[in-house]
């Protein structure tokens, strides 16, 4: 879901359906578009792809003026409709909105008992109705008022009639920013929205009340006084937005692994050993860390597991990956020397928030690996550590997902460092390894044409395994939800030596697997699972340590990986996991960056 404002002297409904085609990745099921005419205000709204709007908009006459404010929905409340699509209103004001609004309900009996009739099922038309209940010619007062009166997360982008030189905005947990440019400004949910007009933006926080203007921007506090904000400049440009002559994001990221791993790792690492450089992050601290959660939603969660295996192999540290949503309510048990590590890639993740806040809430040190800078988990963690993969768009997330790895192999190298667990020369050997890593990467992503194939020999499969041990294990998990998310293949990950106590029952000749085997301590027995599944019918594609003697016929297709530290082995073994899911989801017709019912940045719980 997404938000595009635009004031200034171009044709509106052009720049906010452009700017909300940026934000695509973010998962939508409708859009629509409000436009300030000579008339009034104007609204354009759709069910489906943004196609789907555009079309509708050749139908109804697309609007006409320089000033309006444009939504990308992804149904909540309400089934995806034209009638529960945003914007939201009347002829007096107009809303859109990203995030839920808990206690809707209430205001909605409310307005209705005071005569309003409500067309949509959705949270935010309750929303746009008591901005117009509380309405009387003051903008500021009626959007303070709406702030002070819902609960939940929320940015909202509003416009009043009667001010049609004025886009309002505000926002609490779901993201906003200002785009500022040349006699014409922006709101968007994120950056890649303005960069084709402006690299220039202002961060917005909670509870400021934003009055955007062609010649200029306000940001105001509940008090109406003005607050300075610091202009922030984006640091990529549009190209790195845009497909760049590959055929889908997915594929441009997946390529763009080795470059994402070299601008993380490189400036952490001085004189051949780790320097995280996060102040917060001290050797005494370090000392006295007795257990780390990591904490994460969905592939986040699954470089977590990589980092919990390497966190307890190199610093003997017991770490445990909790999944965000479950560990927010769970009442987690935290001792006062615990570590939180968050892992996001957006930032902004409501359940991965949440998680932290209680975290910090419960006085534990929290540390954030995040790529989005300025994003919300990035403002509020103890300690923060950048990935710098660039902007990610495909919603399956690739580059970020190692680049998360490659941070979680610094901090445990870090601890190992200080902790003693390993030698000063065994850490400087480990960052030698992972500096050359993006070569290594290379060389396998020059195997593509090798992916592709093996993914024609199983595309037609409905069900799947991925099996391995240990940290093959923690990669299957990652290499099975790519898989699933773009191609729509049932697909699980199994510990090898788990599937025979059950699971084994649907293997099949129909049934394929997946098997990794990197890790030279476990190897042999991940082959003898094999055999116990090509024995039952499995056809299986093996991804196998190059250092390994592994016979030809074990597996019906082999792909070796150059090999490196076991522990390491992730950074390597991932990439032919994320071609064979690309590939596959290719092959069956699918919309591989946009997959159905995903949203890259989940801001709901
Ligand atoms: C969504 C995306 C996933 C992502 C997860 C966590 O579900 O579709 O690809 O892994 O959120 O996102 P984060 O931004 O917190 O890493």
């Amino acid at each position: 879901c997404g938000i595009v404002g635009y004031i200034g002297k171009n044709n509106a409904a052009e720049i906010l359906v452009d700017g909300l085609r940026k934000l695509e990745y973010r998962g939508y099921d409708s859009a629509g578009i409000a436009v300030f005419e000579d008339e009034g205000i104007k609204v354009v709204k759709a069910k489906g792809r943004l196609s789907d709007l555009e079309e509708k908009m050749k139908l109804a006459g697309v609007p006409k003026g320089c000033c309006g404010i444009g939504h990308t929905r992804w149904a909540t409340h309400g089934e995806p409709s034209d009638v529960n699509s945003h914007p939201h209103g009347n002829s007096r004001v107009t809303l859109v909105h990203n995030g839920i609004i808990e206690n809707y309900l209430e205001i909605k009996e409310r307005l209705i008992s005071k005569g309003y009739v409500f067309e949509s099922e959705t949270d935010t038309e309750a929303v746009a109705k008591l901005l117009d209940y509380y309405y009387d010619g003051n903008p500021f007062e009626a959007v303070k008022k709406v702030i002070q009166s819902v609960k939940g997360s929320y940015a909202f982008g509003m416009m009043f009639s009667d001010y049609p030189d004025q886009i309002f905005a505000v926002r609490k947990d779901s993201p906003m920013i200002v785009g500022l440019g040349e006699e014409e400004n922006f709101i968007a949910s994120d950056v890649p929205a303005i960069l084709k007009y402006t690299k220039d933006y202002y961060l917005i926080d909670e509870n400021e009340i934003v009055i955007l203007k062609k010649d200029g921007v306000k940001v105001l506090n509940l008090d109406q006084e003005p607050i300075e904000k610091e202009r922030q400049t984006a640091t990529w440009d549009i190209e790195a937005a845009e497909k760049g002559g590959y055929p889908h994001f997915m594929l441009k990221e997946i390529f763009e692994q080795p470059e994402a791993l070299r601008k993380t790792v490189a400036p952490r690492i001085k004189d051949g050993l780790p320097d995280l450089q996060v102040e917060a992050f001290t050797d005494e601290l370090i000392r006295s860390v007795g257990k780390i959660h990591i904490v994460a939603c969905g592939t986040a969660s699954y470089a977590g597991m990589i980092g919990k295996c390497a966190l307890e192999k190199l610093v003997r540290v017991p770490a445990e990956v909790c999944i965000a949503s479950e560990f927010r309510y769970n009442d987690p048990i935290l001792a006062p020397d615990d570590l939180v590590i968050v892992i996001s890639q957006s930032g902004e993740t409501a359940d991965t928030l949440a998680a932290l806040r209680l975290a910090k809430e419960k006085g534990i040190h929290t540390m954030a690996i995040v790529n989005v800078v300025g994003s919300s988990i990035a403002r509020e963690a103890d300690s923060i550590i950048y990935t710098w993969a660039g902007p990610e768009i495909a919603v399956a997330s690739t580059k970020a997902y190692t680049v998360q790895m490659s941070v979680m192999y610094l901090i445990a190298l870090k601890m190992a460092l200080v902790r003693g667990t390993l030698t000063e020369e065994e850490v400087r050997r480990y960052c030698e390894i992972i500096q050359a890593m993006p070569e290594k990467q290379q060389d396998i992503l020059a195997q593509s044409d090798t992916c592709q194939y093996f993914a024609s020999r199983f595309q037609n499969a409905e069900h799947l395994f991925y099996i391995g041990r240990g940290l093959d294990y923690a990669l299957s998990m990652e290499g099975s939800l790519k898989l699933k998310e773009i191609s729509y293949i049932h697909s699980e990950a199994y510990a090898a030596g788990e599937l025979k106590h059950g699971t084994i029952s649907l293997i099949t000749d129909h049934v394929p697997v997946v098997a990794v085997a990197t890790q030279e301590h476990i190897y042999e027995k991940t082959i003898s699972n094999i055999k116990e599944v090509t024995t039952r019918g499995a056809k299986v594609l093996l991804v196998v340590n190059d250092r390994f003697e592994v016979k030809d016929d074990i597996a019906d297709y082999i792909l070796r990986l150059p090999t490196t530290e076991d522990v390491l082995m992730p950074l390597l073994a991932v990439i032919p996991l994320q071609l064979f899911a690309y590939y596959t989801a290719v092959l069956r017709g699918c919309d591989v960056d946009k997959p159905r019912n995903l949203a890259k940045s989940v801001t709901v719980e």
